[in-house]
């Protein structure tokens, strides 16, 4: 216990000293910049164009474009007018606003030229020559073509201007000094596009640009260093964001039954696929977002993910789905035999609640043929209960889905009022041990009091059952 404690301890102040270094590094760079070179010059500004100025066929691209690289899910605040910012995104160094991206002059970017547009969007840098936070994933960005940029930039110039100013950023120091963002670019930032697309076929090509560039898939599913940067070599790995795991989409993928390109498409087309389940918070948005797709933009995602996640091989695959399979069928019926038997010994242990609130509460919906929009899938098929961990497992449980209004969407009651905190632990314990062979998980009570304490909502708006 002790030494364990010390271990720890020992490993927050290496982790500590680390900072320190890098901190000095970049305030090094930032000073270097600041003092030697003057930065990025200011752009000059422009009267903003008039919007018949645009190619309404180049417009129509770049609203697609916007969907896939979710500008409205950071630029439109829920209730506020689209585009016009103040979304707050936490980070582990404060909170960072979004900006006002309508073509206003005074407030947003009316006055930017394409140059600046195109400038902002491959080196994260401002009109005026200010280094922008990552927070905007122009460290994914940066591999968006002339072309593309130049297509996001008339559709959002032909947007409605909106006169908005956003809140301040309440960043610490040294963060709040957007100088010190030079030292962060050059440590971390490898500036596109990058020339590795000709090298491969379209097909390919294409899903990489989409994923690594417009999409920012990384933005979320990548985990991050220290210093909130994606981690080299760790692309896709899975991570935490506003309080949900991205599962890994790579080779260490928890999903029961393996992704393939076809099972990512429908998930991505649908928000539901039906050996994995449905997609909900920030993926739903995506998910909605990506419906404005072309299909073969949709397709090359999914190719492309599904190749992430089988290198591995192909074997592993094999004998995991036996594996599943097994599984599954054991579940379904231990399951079963396991709720006769707990009735007799209700609350005798964590485990015995739990089973008992699965076989009262959940399996109605969850085992057996009941049809959308109340079937929910073989829990033993969810990454929520193969993840790393309960996260996931205990909103949805809290939460519930609700019914999204105008399409026949799937519906889940919440729970979070009918059991209490120690019972959620126990059925999420519970649901572990009964579903995967995987270890305990080991923090649940942690997980839900950030699960209860977070007050976000689960969305799932983005799945359509209708276009099933
Ligand atoms: C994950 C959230 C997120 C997404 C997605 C996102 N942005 Fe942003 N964007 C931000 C934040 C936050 C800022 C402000 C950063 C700062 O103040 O340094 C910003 C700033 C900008 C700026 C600079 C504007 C200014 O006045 O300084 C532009 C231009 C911009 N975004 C365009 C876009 C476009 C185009 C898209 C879609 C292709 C997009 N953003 C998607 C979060 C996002
Ligand atoms: C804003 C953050 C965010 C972005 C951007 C994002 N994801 Fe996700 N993704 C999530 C979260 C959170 C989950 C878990 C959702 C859940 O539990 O339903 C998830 C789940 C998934 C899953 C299901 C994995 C499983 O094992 O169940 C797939 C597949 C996926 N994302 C693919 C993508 C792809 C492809 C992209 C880029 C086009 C992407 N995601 C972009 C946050 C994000
Ligand atoms: C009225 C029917 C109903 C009940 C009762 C119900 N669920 Fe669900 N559940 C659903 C539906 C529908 C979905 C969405 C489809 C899906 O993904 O399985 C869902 C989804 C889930 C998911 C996400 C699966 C995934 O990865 O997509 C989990 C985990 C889950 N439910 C757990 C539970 C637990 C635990 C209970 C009991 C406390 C429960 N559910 C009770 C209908 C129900």
């Amino acid at each position: 216990m002790l030494e364990g404690g010390t271990q720890r301890q020992a490993g927050l102040d290496m982790r500590a000293l680390r900072f320190a270094l890098v901190l000095c590094l970049l305030l090094a760079v930032a000073v270097g910049v600041y003092v030697f070179a003057a930065g990025p010059p200011a752009i000059d500004p422009i009267t903003p164009p008039a919007a018949a100025s645009f190619d309404p066929a180049v417009v129509k691209r770049g609203a697609i474009l916007a969907a896939i690289g979710d500008c409205d899910t950071c630029h439109t605040a829920p209730g506020g007018r689209a585009f016009a910012g103040a979304v707050a995104i936490p980070t582990p160094f404060g909170t960072i606003f979004s900006t006002n991206i309508t073509p206003d002059a005074a407030t947003g970017i009316g006055a930017w030229s394409e140059a600046a547009f195109q400038r902002a969007m491959r080196k994260g840098v401002r009109r005026d020559g200010a280094y922008l936070y990552p927070a905007f994933p122009y460290d994914h960005f940066t591999q968006v073509s002339d072309d593309d940029n130049r297509a996001l930039y008339a559709f959002l110039m032909t947007r409605a201007p909106v006169h908005a100013t956003v809140p301040a950023n309440t960043l610490s120091f040294p963060f709040n000094h957007r100088t010190v963002m030079a030292g962060w670019n050059l440590l971390f930032l490898s500036p596109g596009p990058s020339n590795v697309y000709a090298t491969m076929d379209a097909g390919t090509a294409r899903g990489l640009y989409l994923v690594e560039g417009l999409g920012h898939c990384g933005a979320c599913h990548t985990p991050r260093n220290f210093l909130g940067a994606e981690k080299f070599g760790d692309a896709l790995a899975g991570a935490e964001v506003e309080g949900w795991t991205a599962y890994a989409l790579d080779a260490s993928s928890p999903a029961a039954v393996p992704w393939t390109a076809a099972a990512l498409y429908r998930y991505l087309r649908d928000g539901f696929e039906e050996h994995h389940g449905v997609a909900r918070g920030p993926m739903a948005e995506v998910v909605a977002n990506l419906r404005a797709a072309p299909e073969e933009d949709v397709r090359a995602i999914a190719t492309y993910i599904a190749g992430q996640s089988t290198k591995a091989g192909a074997q592993k695959q094999a004998s995991q789905q036996v594996a599943v399979q097994a599984r599954r069928g054991e579940a379904v019926a231990a399951a079963s035999a396991d709720s006769q038997a707990n009735r007799a010994s209700v609350g005798s242990s964590d485990g015995g609640e739990g089973a008992v609130i699965y076989a009262a509460a959940c399996a109605g919906c969850h085992e057996g043929p009941r049809a959308m929009p109340y079937g929910g899938i073989d829990l033993a098929l969810s990454s929520a209960i193969t993840g790393p961990n309960a996260d996931n497992l205990v909103t949805i449980v809290i939460d519930g889905l609700p019914a999204v209004a105008g399409i026949r969407s799937p519906i889940m009651p919440a729970f979070g009022n009918v059991i209490d905190d120690g019972q959620v632990a126990g059925l999420a314990k519970y649901l572990r041990g009964r579903f995967t062979d995987k270890g305990s998980w080991s923090d649940i009570e942690k997980s839900v009091r950030d699960a209860r304490g977070s007050g976000r909502a689960v969305t799932v708006s983005s799945t359509r059952m209708d276009q099933r």
